[in-house]
């Protein structure tokens, strides 16, 4: 039975390279849960781009004296970069600046206004004063109206957690340069929460089985329903296309609105692309797909309402009813599967406040699959967690190097040295029997828990298996049996097995180990695939270049199963599967990333 499923990935703004507070909330478990659905057989359209519009970009311009599209670029390329060395299997990883992007975009905009789930409305915006130019609401700062807090933005109080809205704030400063902002009348089109309050109630009041930290989240979101502008007056962005908006230099859709239709246009991109410009209907438009969202914990509001009202309304299925717009009713969320923060000394990673590791550079010195590791082993899955060399040190010392490392060595060595193949089973005996019951039984377990995102638990069952093997191996002893080789043989086979099945096992957290490992036993081909950068030219916009992230992941062998393996096969002698970190990386740090004391 195969099953389409959509793993739809948060796109990360194009203002910066990422670090690793940003892969560890959306890009490795999007990952490992994509790998694993693919060994299951079932047929993953993994999505994602980079987010590109709004003032996450132009303030980024701004300081870099670069045009909005030129930071775009810079950046998409550097991430791009950062998310293909860290092995993450995009079907297509585009970017919202693409022609395709802004057509989907308007598109799902014209179903909603249609269905009349936008509405116009006057309100206040805020200008600058010294510029003339639009501040936008979290660049503003001031004393929130609910609960009295000083620091609280535009857009959010970060004390009490309420949306706001600028003109609320008491005494509101630019942060940017202190000044007073002055608010003037806009136009603007807003989505009309308060038409979705029945739809959206039920539709999340059905979704039990949610994280814990997502289902907290949601409780309180149907209290807050009130209509939420869709528009921003800015120079960069989506259009409106509607009469009397569309030339307007100032107006275009809010960052967050076209954003989360990249999920969409992703995948009318990827189809367009594939040479079937339907293909994207099997996740879509079928009500047997399922689609789960990766994302850092505060994104959940725009996966968990914002989203899924745009997706009712576009379908017609709001509290006002309606018709399907041309994509026909297209598929809610099935999961939104939230991280928490990984903090650093108990904050949360910032560019800004300097404590940031990069992902460029944590691969160029310690490669992509330690990181993967411990962000599956360790990073912050329900709770926020604390990065720590040390404990980096540890994970990837004791349980990579030691652990794994040396049962794949030492049970490839044996075999090499004494048959140089896989050596024939003798009749097995009941310890034989038991470690290899183990680890075929970590299939079952091991599948459940990676099917609901929940990635310690499957690690650690694959590492259960790791550390019985050791065991199996000292109790066996296969080294002292040179007066029993059938014997001997028998333990190097069930050993040997077993390596075959943890790394299986191991597939979806260590790809690129887990290629090595199929190769040391003696395989060929792809065993698990890796994703690659291109450069393609804009389906709409000729001329234009835009970096890609895809690949072809059909030939990959990786399944989700124990394989037998094949007696005879010749082995070589392994080379060691993880270097070793020397202890003192722990006390200080790596110097691009020392330890402030
Ligand atoms: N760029 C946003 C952030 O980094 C995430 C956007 S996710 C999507 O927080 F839903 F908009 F795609
Ligand atoms: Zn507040």
């Amino acid at each position: 039975m195969s099953t389409p499923v959509l793993t739809a990935v948060a796109w990360p703004y194009a203002n910066g390279p990422r670090h690793i507070g940003h892969v560890s909330g959306f890009g490795v478990p999007s990952d490992v849960f994509s790998r694993y659905q693919r060994m299951a057989g079932n047929r993953v359209l993994m999505v994602s781009g980079t987010d590109e519009h709004g003032t996450p970009i132009t303030v980024q311009a701004d300081k870099e004296g670069m045009t909005s599209q030129q930071t775009a670029d810079k950046y998409t390329r550097q991430i791009g970069q950062d998310l293909q060395g860290l092995g993450l299997t995009y079907d297509l990883f585009t970017r919202t600046t693409t022609g395709n992007h802004a057509d989907v975009t308007q598109q799902i905009f014209l179903a909603l206004h249609r269905n009349g789930y936008v509405v116009p409305k006057t309100t206040r915006g805020a200008i600058s004063p010294s510029t003339g130019r639009t501040l936008p609401d979290r660049y503003i700062e001031g004393t929130c109206p609910i609960c009295g807090y000083d620091g609280a933005r535009g857009d959010q109080c970060d004390n009490c957690g309420n949306q706001l809205d600028a003109a609320e704030l008491i005494n509101p400063k630019s942060r940017i340069n202190g000044e007073t902002p002055k608010f003037v009348e806009t136009e603007h089109y807003f989505l009309d929460l308060t038409a979705f309050v029945e739809t959206l109630g039920k539709w999340l009041s059905s979704k039990t089985d949610w994280r814990p930290n997502v289902l907290n989240f949601t409780k309180n979101l149907i209290d807050d329903m009130r209509p939420r502008p869709i528009t921003r007056d800015l120079d960069w962005g989506v259009k409106i296309p509607l009469d009397g908006w569309r030339d307007q230099p100032l107006k275009r859709f809010y960052v967050w609105f076209d954003a989360v239709i990249g999920y969409f246009s992703a995948s009318v991109e990827w189809a367009r692309r594939s040479g079937n410009p339907d293909a994207w209907q099997e996740w879509w438009n079928n009500p047997d797909a399922r689609s789960y969202y990766f994302m850092g914990k505060d994104n959940i509001t725009f996966h968990a309402q914002i989203w899924p009202a745009l997706l009712f309304g576009h379908n017609g299925e709001g509290d006002r009813g309606g018709v399907a717009g041309k994509y026909g009713k297209l598929h809610l969320p099935d999961e939104i599967v939230s991280s928490e923060f990984l903090t650093m000394s108990g904050s949360k990673f910032s560019t800004s406040r300097g404590t940031v590791i990069y992902v460029h550079d944590f691969l160029r010195e310690f490669g992509p699959d330690t990181l993967r590791y411990f962000i599956s082993v360790a990073g912050p899955e329900t709770q926020d967690t604390d990065f720590t060399w040390d404990e980096f040190v540890r994970r990837t010392n004791f349980e990579l190097a030691n652990e794994w490392g040396n049962l794949v060595n030492r049970s490839i060595s044996m075999a090499h040295k004494n048959v140089g193949a896989i050596p024939r089973p003798d009749a097995p005996t009941a310890a034989d029997e038991e470690l290899k019951e183990l680890s075929r039984k970590a299939f079952d377990t091991a599948g459940a828990h990676l099917q609901r995102s929940r990635f310690k638990a499957a690690a650690g069952e694959a590492m259960r298996v790791v550390t019985a093997a050791n065991r199996y191996l000292s109790d066996q002893e296969p080294w002292k049996l040179k007066d029993d080789p059938a014997r001997r043989d028998s333990v190097l086979h069930t050993a040997l097995q077993v390596v075959s099945d943890a790394n299986t096992l191991l597939t979806p957290f260590l790809p690129h180990s887990a290629q090595k490992v199929h190769e040391a036993l003696g395989g060929t081909g792809v065993w698990a695939a890796q994703p690659e950068l291109q450069e393609v030219e804009d389906l709409d916009i000729p001329g234009r270049i835009n970096p890609i992230i895809t690949g072809d992941y059909k030939t990959e062998q990786a399944r989700w199963k124990s394989v037998p393996i094949e007696v005879g096969k010749p082995l070589e002698k392994p080379t060691p599967l993880f270097a070793k970190l020397d202890p003192e990386l722990g006390e200080t740090g790596p110097e691009w990333a020392p330890i402030s004391k």
